[in-house]
């Protein structure tokens, strides 16, 4: 079988971020969580720290996404999201760089209607961008509004590309598997491995690339952990594992992956999607008043608070090496204002 680098290169691909992102050692969160005692140390991955658009995973996933968008001449490329969406946000941005137009097919999935949540945040950052966005009427989904759009532009002569919610296709995961090829590389250089990875789980391409990619490099996938913050817990293990052996497949992996190493945990989903709770706005202080970093309050802010309740249960132990993905997201912070003034 012939590695996963090779395995890549066959895929059209654009380059939208610095690579590698860097991981850095949470020394402050170490103190203040008591785990030099414990001789736990943690990391953070910080896939928030990219140039482009504010940031973030999306950037990985449309890469893949973009780079096939380009081989295929597109013209427009429209995806869909929540209205705090990040994947719209980069989606937005990738496309002002490239020079394609974009339009955002937004829905309201969250129960919020007021000034800030509708026009603040990613909001803001879609218009700047120059997207066009278009808010899905009750009664309809993102996905059937998406295609009934790309149906009207294609009528209108446009080569058009739809990119579904978070860029989660077998496609966008290469995104991920490449970003595990990455952490192997700098594991080797740093002279550790990691014995636990953390992330969060909306759209699950995030856990599925990863798994797929440590899974094509023969490492059981196994000491990656998510926490699901969109679909309850089950149904992001059944998408997670899904899409895991979807990205092998494409990239013509004969890797056996079993229901048991896909980790998925729901404690920290709250009462729904894009809904606070109290740990997440507790994980967002102590993150960014021990480290002085943003994490969000819908997705790595709750993946956060799973760990902090894990590492306070004793689930970890001495010598363990945590590695927190950091998604990006920051942006949502300024559509959760009310929020995290209340904390
Ligand atoms: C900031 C952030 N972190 C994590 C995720 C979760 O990634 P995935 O949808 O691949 O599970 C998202 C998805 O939208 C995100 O925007």
């Amino acid at each position: 079988m012939a590695p996963l680098h090779s395995l890549l290169d066959h895929f059209p691909q654009i380059s939208l971020l610095d690579r590698p992102t860097p991981i850095q050692r949470l020394e402050g969160l170490e103190r203040s969580l008591g785990l030099v005692k414990r001789g736990i140390k943690l990391f953070a991955k910080r896939d928030d720290y990219m140039a482009l658009g504010g940031g973030g995973n999306k950037l990985r996933k449309l890469e893949f996404h973009l780079g096939e968008a380009l081989r295929d001449k597109v013209d427009v490329v429209v995806t869909m999201g929540g209205l705090q969406s990040n994947h719209a946000r980069l989606t937005a941005a990738a496309c002002a760089k490239l020079g394609m137009r974009c339009e955002l097919v937004l829905g309201r999935a969250v129960p919020r209607d007021d000034e800030e949540y509708e026009h603040n945040g990613n909001m803001l950052l879609d218009a700047l961008f120059g997207a066009v966005v278009h808010i899905v009427p009750e009664g309809f989904t993102t996905a059937s509004w998406a295609d009934t759009r790309a149906q009207e532009l294609q009528m209108q002569g446009c080569k058009v590309r739809v990119i579904p919610t978070g860029g989660s296709t077998a496609v966008g995961c290469l995104g991920y598997a490449k970003a595990a090829l990455e952490i192997a590389r700098q594991e080797a250089s740093m002279g550790l491995e990691f014995t636990h990875m953390v992330m969060a789980n909306g759209s699950s391409g995030t856990h599925a690339g990863m798994a797929a990619g440590f899974a094509a490099m023969g490492r059981a996938p196994g000491f990656i952990k998510s926490f699901a913050v969109l679909a309850e817990a089950p149904e992001s293990h059944r998408r997670t594992l899904e899409l895991t052996r979807q990205t092998l497949e494409l990239l013509g992996s004969e890797q056996v992956i079993e229901p048991s190493m896909i980790a998925v945990d729901g404690a920290h989903r709250g009462a729904g999607y894009g809904v606070p709770t109290k740990a997440m706005l507790s994980a967002l202080q102590l993150m960014a008043r021990s480290e002085g970093l943003l994490l969000d309050p819908v997705y790595s802010g709750k993946a956060f608070a799973g760990l902090v309740a894990d590492l306070e249960s004793g689930l970890y132990a001495q010598g363990d090496n945590i590695l927190l993905l950091m998604t990006g997201g920051a942006p949502g912070i300024f559509a959760y204002r009310s929020a995290l003034q209340g904390a």
